[in-house]
C-alpha cells in the first residue's frame, strides 16, 4: 500500500498536510474576511469522498499529521463523516495525529464526536475575552457560544490551544488576562502576528499591527521568559513562563527563519495544493483526482508538486504585491 515518502528538492520530508475543507465561515473576522464574501459554488468543492481520497493518498505517501482547517471546518455539512473516515488511518498507525483549527462556534455540538474520531488536540482562535470586542473583531461571532464550545472540548478530553491574533489597540490590554485565563484552564496559548491580508476592518477598524517582539517585551515585564528549543517544523517559537510553568508560542508568519525546517503543504477545499504559504505557485490536484478512479494520476501530480516546493517564502519578491501581500485570503489556504 505504501509508496516512497515525499521528499522535496531541499531534502525536507513532507509529513504534515493542512486541509481546508470549506472556504465558508460563520464569522467574518476583520483581518480575515470582508463582510460580504462571495463563496465558492458547491460544485467547485471537493466532496467528502474526494477529500478522503486526497488525504489518504498523502497518508500513503508519508503524511503523519493532518490538520483540518477552513474557513470554519465545522460548518461544512456532514464534516464528521470525513473525520470518522480518517480514523482508520489513525488506527493503522500511518497517521499519528488528526487535529483541527476552529473558531469554536460549533464545538459544543461536535467536541465528543471529534474525540471519538481520534482527535486529541484542537486549536481555537480567540482574540479577546470581552464580549463587545469579540463581536467587533468577528463581526458575526458571539463570545458565550465559543466559551461554551471550549468548555465542551475540555470536558470531552480534547487538549485546547488558544490562538490569539495580536492587534495593537485592541487586545494589547488583555495580554495578561488572556495569559492567566489559559494558565488557569491548562490551555496552551499562541500569539500570532497579523499577516498583511485584509485591512484590519476597513471603516470599523479594530486594531493595528502589533509586533510580537513588542508583545514579548510586555510579557517580560511580568514574567520570566525562558526560550524553549521545542519546534514543530512550523513558524512557532516557544517560551516557558517560569511563574506559571505555562508554555507560550509566538508565530511571526512573515519571518523566513523556519523555512529550512518546513515539513508542510496546504490543500484548499477545491483541491489546489499550495507548496508554500508565501508563494503563489500551486498545483491543481482535483483534475488528476477526477480524471481516474485509480489514484495513480493523483499520486504523480502530488509528487510533481512536491518536486517544486520552493526553498522559502519571498514576501518581498516582485511577483507579489509591493507590500508583500499575497492576494488570496487566509480562508482560502486555511491559516
Ligand atoms: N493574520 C494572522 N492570522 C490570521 N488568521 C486569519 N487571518 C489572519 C491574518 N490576516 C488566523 C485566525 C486563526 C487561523 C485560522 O488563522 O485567527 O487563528
Ligand atoms: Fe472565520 Fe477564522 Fe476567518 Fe475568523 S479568522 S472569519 S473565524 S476563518
Amino acid at each position: 500500500m505504501s509508496t516512497p515518502p515525499l521528499i522535496d528538492p531541499f531534502a525536507r520530508a513532507i509529513t504534515y498536510l493542512r486541509v481546508s475543507v470549506t472556504d465558508r465561515c460563520d464569522f467574518r473576522c476583520v483581518y480575515c474576511m470582508a463582510e460580504n464574501m462571495t463563496f465558492l459554488p458547491k460544485k467547485e468543492l471537493l466532496t467528502l469522498e474526494e477529500l478522503d481520497r486526497m488525504c489518504s493518498a498523502f497518508v500513503r505517501m508519508g503524511v503523519e499529521k493532518l490538520r483540518i482547517t477552513g474557513g470554519e471546518p465545522l460548518v461544512r455539512r456532514d464534516i464528521m463523516t470525513f473525520f470518522r473516515s480518517m480514523t482508520r488511518h489513525l488506527e493503522s498507525g500511518a497517521l499519528k495525529e488528526l487535529t483541527v483549527t476552529t473558531n469554536g462556534s460549533q464545538l459544543a455540538r461536535f467536541a465528543d464526536d471529534l474525540f471519538d474520531a481520534g482527535v486529541r488536540r484542537i486549536n481555537v482562535s480567540l482574540d479577546t475575552l470581552d464580549e463587545d470586542k469579540f463581536a467587533r473583531v468577528t463581526r458575526w461571532g458571539r463570545l458565550p457560544q465559543v466559551l461554551k464550545g471550549i468548555d465542551a472540548a475540555q470536558k470531552a478530553g480534547l487538549r485546547v490551544k488558544i490562538n490569539v491574533v495580536a492587534l495593537k489597540g485592541f487586545n494589547e490590554d488583555e495580554l495578561f488576562r488572556l495569559t492567566e485565563w489559559c494558565a488557569e484552564r491548562d490551555m496552551d496559548l499562541t500569539f500570532i502576528e497579523v499577516m498583511p491580508m485584509g485591512d484590519l476592518g476597513g471603516e470599523d477598524r479594530v486594531g493595528q499591527y502589533w509586533s510580537l517582539k513588542d508583545l514579548r517585551g510586555q510579557l517580560r515585564e511580568r514574567y520570566t521568559l525562558t526560550d524553549l528549543d521545542y519546534r514543530t517544523g512550523g513558524p512557532a517559537r516557544y517560551v516557558r513562563l517560569e511563574e506559571t510553568g505555562q508554555q507560550v508560542g509566538f508565530i511571526t508568519p512573515l519571518t523566513h527563519n523556519f523555512c529550512e525546517s518546513c515539513n508542510r503543504v496546504r490543500l484548499t477545499c477545491t483541491g489546489e495544493l499550495y507548496m508554500c504559504l508565501g508563494q503563489e505557485d500551486m498545483a491543481d490536484l482535483r483534475a488528476p483526482l477526477r480524471a481516474s478512479e485509480s489514484d495513480a494520476p493523483l499520486e504523480d501530480a502530488i509528487r510533481a508538486a512536491i518536486g517544486r516546493k520552493p526553498k522559502g517564502h519571498d514576501f518581498d519578491y516582485s511577483r507579489q504585491r509591493a507590500d508583500g501581500q499575497v492576494s488570496r485570503h487566509m480562508s482560502h489556504t486555511g491559516g
